[in-house]
């Protein structure tokens, strides 16, 4: 469920810890030797050029591969063997990506509670209990005030920032603990862009922890509290939002696009 704790991140224990992950497709090294943690209670930015890595790097988390020999996963300080997409659903990632996260002909209770419907003492599908619980998620976490926007609403006709936020509430809802946002503002205007950064800020205030790629260091700065760079598959930087002005990281991040590295 949701409950509104906010304060800032908690660094007693990450969330999820990769050690020494490197990832090779073939000949490509996707991923080097990656070191990478997230806290509780922290939104953590993933930035880099097309092909740095960003996408295996979350696809390991999501168990949708192993890493190579040697590299390890640890979930709440646990070493997880066995990790697969199943078992990172179960234990409480979810990932959210542009567009796809949603079954666009069906209405928005039925996406909220979709592959995880309640059902009454008969067995049947507790359809007044999706719709009243859709309506209550609604009003009080999507800020769906208007009218307009109904439970019954079919989900084709929303727009992007209203589909990420049904996608980012479920996964709040069956209390993710930590929601993988790869590109969520792909092919938003700019009010929904807001909006979705908007929900992506309430993941923290919902007590619970995100990993944030995007292109767009204007989306990924406001919205994070740490921040790691990623080029040619190796971790070239890492920041604490506290020490680094959004000036400062633009020009570093330019530097390591020409020399591939953070270096002076
Ligand atoms: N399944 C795969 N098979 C072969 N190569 C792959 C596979 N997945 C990724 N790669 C390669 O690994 C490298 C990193 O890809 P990845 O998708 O992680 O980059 P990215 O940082 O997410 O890029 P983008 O910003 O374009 O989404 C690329 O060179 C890519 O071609
Ligand atoms: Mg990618």
């Amino acid at each position: 469920m949701l409950d509104k704790t906010s304060g800032n991140p908690d660094t007693s224990e990450p969330v999820i810890e990769l050690r020494n992950v490197s990832k090779t497709f073939g000949e490509v090294r996707a991923l080097t030797s990656v070191d990478f943690k997230v806290y509780p209670r922290e939104i953590v930015g993933l930035l880099g050029d097309n092909g740095a890595g960003k996408s295996t790097l979350v696809k390991a988390i999501m168990g949708y591969f192993r890493p190579d020999p040697g590299g390890e996963i640890f979930f709440n300080g646990k070493l997880i063997e066995d990790w697969t997409v199943a078992r990172a659903r179960k234990l409480g990632i979810e990932t959210i990506y542009q567009e796809r996260a949603l079954a666009e002909k069906q209405p928005i209770w039925r996406n909220l509670f979709m592959g995880r419907e309640p059902c009454n003492r008969w067995g049947l599908l507790d359809v007044a209990t999706m719709r009243s619980e859709a309506a209550r998620l609604m009003s009080q976490h999507m800020g769906f005030t208007s009218a307009a926007v109904h439970p019954d609403n079919i989900v084709m006709t929303m727009s992007g920032g209203e589909k990420q936020g049904v996608a980012i509430t479920r996964a709040l809802y069956f209390d993710a603990q930590l929601v993988i946002l790869d590109e969520p503002t792909v092919g938003l205007s700019l009010t929904e862009t807001r909006k979705t950064l908007d929900f992506i800020s309430s993941i923290k205030t919902a007590g619970k922890s995100a990993i944030f790629i995007d292109h767009n260091i204007f989306h990924v700065y406001p919205v994070v509290d740490r921040l790691y760079v990623l080029d040619r598959g190796k971790i070239a930087g890492l920041y604490d939002k506290s020490d680094i002005s959004m000036d400062d990281l633009i020009d570093r991040l330019y530097r390591v696009a020409r020399t591939g590295s953070l270096e002076e």
